[in-house]
């Protein structure tokens, strides 16, 4: 990512004519508290690369460790620091304080990873529209998930049953499950001819197709240089993807990503198209099929490692699965069930997303804060702490606890389902947006069906076995851009006799 601005040298408050400090020290005295930094020079750069790059500890734990939190919560959730010469606004609670429009892209234009890919492109590019619209008019579409919701269920099912009676890590079991269902549903990927799983195992691909962030961010971080050219190996992967699936994709409803795609570029959807398709298109392409099913199977291993160690949750999840909560009972337009508040309470405090982000300010522009107004000059770091964020002690009555009554206190009325507690304006959890910008044009399309695939898988998986799991730590594990648990440990399903013999809980026959 490229952040090019130097230390300001005189910043003045907007609304008055107090003149700031110049060079090093606090840019915004009486406004903005400040957290100076180990080097006088450097301000916090070189400790948060030792701690983030050589300990690999999260960025959030370096927030913590240095003091710029507390800074942060005894001063209105902001402080701001020097990371070099760059100036960084800290922000620990989830509230919008700048619009999209003075941001950088969020995947700041690095084509050579994402392609074409929409994250990469400013606020007001043409093409944005579009390519929004051919994932969230499916995916974010709270009919459009209902209707896929018993593919869902079925294909969970299959799966499922073939997972059964064996131990395997949490991680693998949730991202082989993900995958699965992701290709199988009608209208979404139509991965059937060779789906998703197939890849996660090759020798030739697992690598990539597993950890696609990771390595992503490998590459930005330039960490290892030899990331760049593993992680060109998405562009023969997606061709043989789009080849091996050339007949189901073509008989694909109107909905499919793949075939929108195409349709977006203007391309027909023939074998000649596939095989010319070039590697901005490509690797686009590759991010969002990677997206689908990526961060969901991550923020499904969280729901499932927070369940299993939490019983009284479970023993509520496993009631409402057995009773068929969530079986042939459309939930993203009716009140969210325990099982989604589950799912919901997964997303807050797992995050499934790295627990701290940043975007860069393209242009200067106007900060409120507690009756006070500062302009933040352009190329500043906006830093959102996210985990810190979610866990906003004036927001959920137990911040650090994994109990579904955190995201009762944000239902607003008893008209809140869970597509309103996802929507763009609502700002309490932040898992689905880099940073919180005003009414967040950002905010990751595919949430809905993400949060209502993972409801709908959990309620096919209690329902219906005895799940068990062994040795998951749920602390945040090192050296990993992606927050994944410390350790997986590993989950075994079995069969529940009882449960399939009775009759109130029998599944419908698959069509
Ligand atoms: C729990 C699961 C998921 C999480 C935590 C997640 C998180 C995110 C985040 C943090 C962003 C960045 C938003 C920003 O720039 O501020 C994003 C963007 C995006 N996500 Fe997701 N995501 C998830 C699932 C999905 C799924 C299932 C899809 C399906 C295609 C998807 C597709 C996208 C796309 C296309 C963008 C770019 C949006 C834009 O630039 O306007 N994500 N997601």
């Amino acid at each position: 990512m490229s952040v090019s601005a130097d230390r300001p040298r005189a910043l003045r408050r907007a609304a008055g004519t107090i003149a700031l400090p110049q060079g090093p020290g606090a840019p915004f005295p009486g406004v903005v508290a400040h957290h100076e930094g180990p080097s006088r020079l450097h301000g916090h750069a070189p400790a948060f690369h030792e701690s983030t790059v050589v300990r690999g500890e999260p960025a959030s734990h370096y927030f913590r460790a240095s003091g710029i939190s507390a800074r942060a919560e005894e001063n209105g959730g902001l402080c701001t620091f020097w990371m070099g010469e760059k100036l960084a606004l800290y922000q620990i609670t989830n509230e919008a304080l700048v619009g999209d429009d003075v941001l950088a892209p969020s995947t700041d234009a690095n084509r050579e990873l994402f392609g074409d890919f929409m994250g990469s492109m400013p606020h007001d590019h043409p093409d944005r529209p579009a390519k929004r619209a051919a994932v969230e008019r499916s995916l974010g579409n709270a009919k459009f998930v209902e209707r896929i919701e018993p593919a869902v269920r079925r294909h969970a099912a299959e799966h499922l049953g073939r997972a059964a009676g064996r131990a395997v890590p949490l991680d693998d079991f949730a991202l082989s499950l993900t995958a699965y269902v992701d290709s199988l549903i009608p209208g979404v990927l139509d991965l059937t001819q060779r789906p998703l799983p197939d890849y996660l195992d090759s020798a030739e691909y697992g690598r990539v197709v597993r950890g696609f962030f990771d390595l992503a961010s490998d590459v930005i971080s330039n960490d290892n240089p030899a990331a760049m050219r593993e992680f060109d190996v998405i562009v023969p992967f997606v061709r043989d993807l789009l080849t091996a699936n050339f007949d189901a994709l073509d008989a694909a409803p109107e909905s499919n990503m793949i075939r929108r795609h195409f349709v977006l570029w203007g391309l027909p959807f023939t074998r000649a198209s596939v095989a010319a398709l070039d590697a901005a298109r490509i690797k686009e392409l590759g991010t969002v099929i990677v997206a689908t099913y990526d961060t969901t199977a991550l923020s499904l291993t969280w729901a499932i490692g927070y369940v299993e160690a939490t019983p009284e949750v479970k023993a509520a999840v496993v009631a409402e699965a057995r009773r068929g909560g969530g079986a042939g009972c459309p939930r993203a337009t009716a009140s969210p069930s325990v099982i989604d508040l589950a799912v919901l309470e997964a997303v807050r405090l797992g995050g499934s997303n790295p627990s701290a982000l940043w975007r860069r300010t393209t242009e200067p522009f106007t900060l409120h804060h507690e009756g006070a107004a500062v302009t933040v000059p352009a190329g500043t770091m906006m830093w959102l702490d996210r985990r810190q964020a979610n866990r906003d002690p004036a927001v959920f009555p137990e911040p650090c606890r994994f109990a579904p009554a955190n995201i009762e206190a944000i239902v607003r009325t008893d008209r809140e389902t869970v597509s309103s507690l996802l929507s763009r304006g609502r700002y309490e959890i932040n898992s689905f947006s880099m940073v919180n910008a005003d009414r967040n044009p950002r905010k990751c399309p595919g949430r809905l069906f993400s949060v209502r695939m993972q409801s709908v898988v959990l309620a096919e998986l209690y329902g219906h076995y005895t799940v068990a799991t062994r040795g998951v730590d749920l602390r945040l594990k090192h050296h990993a851009s992606m927050p994944r648990p410390a350790s997986p440990g590993t989950i075994t399903i079995r069969p529940d006799a009882d449960v399939a013999r009775d009759p109130a809980t029998r599944r419908e026959p698959t069509p």
